[in-house]
């Protein structure tokens, strides 16, 4: 990992998340830079911000975007990317817990 450069990761970065008992999974490759902020909002999506490349299953990316906001409910009717249909179908806060 380097701290000083841009590049923190050159490996994919998974995110599991356990969702109404289904196990999804969230593939984001490629590079992530310092400047790439992930949010996982209440009861919403995945916001992600910044310098990031986002792919699909066969590692295709995505237009390129500042922003993205990523489904975690599994009902958009345009995955990866929210639609809205979260609203009041998910109830979900990720929380730091203290080490
Ligand atoms: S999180 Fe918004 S539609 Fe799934």
């Amino acid at each position: 990992m380097e701290k000083s450069g841009k590049a923190v990761h050159s490996e994919d970065i998974r995110i599991f998340y356990k969702n109404r008992g289904i196990l999804d999974e969230l593939k984001i490759g490629g590079e992530l830079n310092l400047s790439t902020e992930i949010q996982i909002f209440d009861n919403g999506p995945i916001h992600v911000k910044g310098d990031f490349d986002l792919k699909d299953g066969q590692g295709k990316s995505f237009p390129k975007k500042e922003e993205a906001y990523l489904c975690r409910c599994n009902l958009s009717s345009n995955k990866p990317f929210c639609d809205g249909q979260h609203e009041g179908n998910l109830s979900h806060c990720a929380r730091v817990e203290n080490a």
